[in-house]
């Protein structure tokens, strides 16, 4: 279902049909400070990711830790018919490591802007240049898929970047990454971007990676689409490192239900995974986070539950269960009739607008004091209302 029409929109924009669905929940998502993950929790949230319909899994970083490594060869080996893929540095010990991992694809890397070469990897933009073009090499020999990120790729000189992604794609490259590592695109800077590197892809497949830094992942994930690219690095609820990653559950909603373009996700799922992925995260999720959050299609205020119990759509852009939520009608200091009628019909208690009015007058005072209205207090007001009307 599309839910914006307007033509107007159409013609400024040029969207694929489809876009690629690489989730690093379980390799950026778990270097989130303080995350670490068990194999069978990675291996709980694999089969999730695998039941959502993401077309890649990053499982992991094999050459990290001996541990890291059998967490991801056992998910390459559970058959899961989606590809999973494993993050090697530019080097032949790192790239043995995932193809020990039994892993379908490698997601190769190196950095690519001259803070990152010179504080970091203490090397040339030759001698990088140099090491990546050997490594996917390397990993091509081997009969994986080659997937190729020129980190910092943001903040790199530009004909440097694009000399870099030319490079690695004659090298043998299937897909090219651009990452955003710390967050300092905005989307129109993105669109240029990915516009600038499309060419020298060679008609690869273009991928964006966006950190959240400036609370602009999503958007910036969404203008480097815009602008070619077909394929988004995300993680579930968005988490990663420092401020997190553009988050699995909005970078889908959006492309699928604002945009109108298919990621082979089954939105339907998105909740139960993103509750999933909290629960063994130990990261709540906030009440207001879109698509996810406990109040993503919650309603308060009188006029707004009018509107809404009348027509969902009058305040909310999507059916809660197209995400897998549910609709919930909060009573409180905002409330009105309608709402308080709404809860009385939902408990199986009479509406008569007396009773109404007398049950929302208690609602109010109890907001007012800056209470919250449970369903139990609100059993507690109509009972005691109900006795008052009787009196
Ligand atoms: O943010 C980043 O640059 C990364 C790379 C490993 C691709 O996660
Ligand atoms: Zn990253």
């Amino acid at each position: 279902m599309l839910i914006v029409e307007n033509k107007l929109y159409d013609e400024v924009e040029s969207l694929p049909e489809r876009v690629r669905i690489f989730d690093t929940t379980l390799r950026d998502g778990e270097q989130t400070a303080g995350i670490s993950f068990t194999k069978e929790q990675k291996l709980m949230i694999a089969r999730q990711l695998a039941k959502l319909g993401v077309a890649s899994i990053e499982a992991g970083f094999p050459a990290s830790s001996p541990g890291e490594l059998e967490a991801v060869k056992a998910i390459a080996n559970e058959g899961l018919g989606v590809e999973i893929v494993g993050l090697a540095r530019s080097n032949k010990r790192d790239i043995d490591k995932a193809l020990d991992a039994n892993v379908d694809a490698i997601h190769v890397f190196i950095a690519a802007s001259d803070i990152h070469l010179k504080y970091k990897l203490r090397m040339t933009r030759e001698e990088a240049l140099r090491a990546a073009i050997e490594a996917v090499e390397y990993a091509k020999e081997h009969g994986v898929v080659v997937e190729f990120s020129p980190e910092d790729a943001t903040r790199a000189d530009l004909k440097y970047l694009y000399t870099m992604v030319e490079s690695v794609v004659d090298a043998g490259a299937d897909r090219v990454d651009i990452p955003d590592t710390v967050g300092v695109m905005t989307p129109t800077r993105m669109k240029y971007l990915i516009r600038y590197i499309l060419p020298a892809a060679k008609g690869r497949i273009v991928s964006v990676h966006c950190h959240n830094d400036f609370g602009l992942a999503v958007a910036n994930s969404i203008s480097g689409i815009e602008a070619g690219a077909q394929q988004a690095h995300v993680t579930v609820n968005g988490i990663g490192e420092r401020a997190g990653n553009a988050a699995l559950e909005e970078v889908v909603a959006a492309l699928e239900f604002l945009l109108n373009v298919r990621t082979g996700v089954k939105t339907e799922l998105l909740y139960e995974t993103s509750l999933l992925v909290s629960k063994l995260s130990g990261i709540p999720i906030p009440p207001n986070k879109p698509i996810v959050g406990a109040n993503a299609f919650a309603h308060e205020s009188g006029i707004h539950v009018h509107g809404v119990i009348n027509n969902p759509f009058t305040y909310e852009p999507i059916r809660p269960e197209m995400v897998g939520q549910k609709r919930r009608i909060v009573l409180g200091k905002h409330s009105g009739r309608h709402g308080v009628e709404h809860a009385l019909k939902t408990l199986g208690y009479p509406t008569h607008p007396d009773l109404v009015l007398v049950v929302l007058k208690k609602v109010k005072e109890y907001g007012d004091k800056g209470m919250r209205v449970t369903e139990e207090e609100f059993r507690k007001i109509v009972e005691e209302s109900l006795r008052e009307l009787e009196e």
